[in-house]
């Protein structure tokens, strides 16, 4: 695999960075391509019938069929958010607080990030609906599909394609399976795959789930934009989530009416910038050899976890042998020592790896710890990076251990 650092400025600064699963480094492409767009070709998205305005609706439309080619929906399915968590809103407030009434069971996992447990806790609250758990297997560190979790009374599942703290948490097919069950019932849907997408492994497309979500900064690309993809039978299930310019067809003094989606998902000013941006990053993504790109990071992962395990006292949170067959991140904890006085160390050599509980509180919980170290890797990661990384960290347990002595 080339080395990509010089494609990303970030780097020019020396800092080793193990933190792409919190926000991934952008290459100068896409900046170059958003910069680029605001300073020679800004104009509003589907409000003018002047050229500049018609040129960056076209971008704007071009860019949304990509993104719906690459996820094989349709283009009417791909609404533009400010990021994975909005999209999960989205569909809390258009489709489940539309469809869910006291006694229906929305099926989710002990393990998920905050944005896909707290918006259905909220859901359950309001409507009366009741969470039920996936099982969480302490021994594996997977999670478990029972057919009898799913019942006439499951409507809608909402799962993690890929944990941002253990990695993979999937048996191969398990989320195929997971759909179909849920299909099977009448549920619907709904994959986080913030992390999943960002490393395009996973065949996302032929899942064939009802919602889908992505977060484009975790992809290299700008902050601020998600992508919520629909499968078109759930449209009439749902209701606009925000009102205003834009999703409106017509609109009179007290009454209005919609447009289709994906307009009628996206009120106000479009993400005009964000999406310039991710048609840039969807060309640099196109430079990169995909199998080149698995395997390199798999060496850099295995490396990590030889790193982790030559520590006395350490523990790797996820499913090891899922984690060095194809992952690109690994948690872990180090008795003794705290997991932020690790990172705040590491970050004064210049090493940023994250410390704390992810977004993932009740997975801390289950795992019996408040709090843990996450190192994650991107295509511009290196096995110097990764090196680097060993000797500080070693450095600095010993540091800590002498302190507490
Ligand atoms: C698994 C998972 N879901 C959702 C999110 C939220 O993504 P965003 O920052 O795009 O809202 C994250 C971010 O860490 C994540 O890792």
């Amino acid at each position: 695999m080339k080395d990509l650092k010089k494609d990303f400025r970030f780097f020019d600064k020396g800092e080793i960075y193990l933190d792409s699963a919190a926000t991934a480094q952008t290459p100068e492409a896409v900046i170059n391509a958003m910069a680029d767009f605001d300073r020679t070709e800004r104009a509003p998205i589907y409000k003018g019938v002047y050229p500049s305005s018609e040129q960056a609706t076209a971008r704007y439309e071009q860019i949304r069929q990509q993104i719906a080619d690459w996820f094989s929906v349709s283009p009417n399915g791909v609404i533009f958010t400010s990021g994975a968590t909005e999209a999960i809103n989205l569909v809390m407030h258009s489709w489940a607080m539309v469809n869910l009434k006291a006694g229906d069971e929305i099926l989710i996992s002990p393990i998920e990030h905050h944005a896909n447990l707290v918006p259905w806790q909220v859901v359950a609250q309001k409507t009366g609906a009741i969470l039920k758990f996936i099982d969480f297997d302490l021994n594996t560190r997977l999670l478990g599909l029972k057919e009898s979790d799913f019942t006439s009374k499951t409507k809608l599942v909402c799962v993690t394609a890929e944990s941002n703290v253990l990695g993979q948490v999937w048996q191969p097919g398990d989320l195929q399976k997971l759909i179909e069950l849920a299909h099977s019932v009448g549920a619907r849907v709904l994959i986080d795959a913030a992390q999943a997408a960002a490393h395009c492994r996973h065949n996302l497309t032929q899942l064939g789930a009802d919602f889908f979500v992505v977060s484009a900064h975790k992809m290299m690309g700008p902050v601020g934009l998600g992508i919520l993809c629909i499968k078109e039978d759930v449209y009439p299930e749902m209701e606009p989530y925000q009102y205003g310019g834009s999703m409106v067809s017509s609109v009179q003094l007290t009454n209005s009416q919609w447009q289709r989606p994906p307009q009628m998902f996206e009120a106000g000013s479009a993400f005009s910038t964000q999406v310039i941006g991710l048609g840039a990053l969807l060309t640099y993504f196109k430079s990169i050899d995909r199998s080149a790109l698995i395997q390199h990071e798999q060496n850099l992962i295995r490396s990590i976890i030889k790193i982790i395990d030559s520590i006395e006292g350490s523990e790797i949170l996820g499913n090891r042998q899922y984690a060095e067959n194809g992952g690109h991140l690994v948690s872990f904890i180090i008795d003794g020592v705290h997991p932020h006085d690790v990172a705040s160390l590491l970050g004064m050599q210049g090493i940023a790896v994250r410390a704390g509980n992810h977004c993932a509180q009740p997975l801390h919980q289950l795992l019996g710890m408040n709090a843990s170290l996450r190192v994650s890797v991107h295509c511009y990661t290196t096995q110097a990076d990764v090196n680097a990384f060993g000797v500080a960290l070693h450095e600095v347990v010993e540091q800590l251990r002498e302190y507490s002595r």
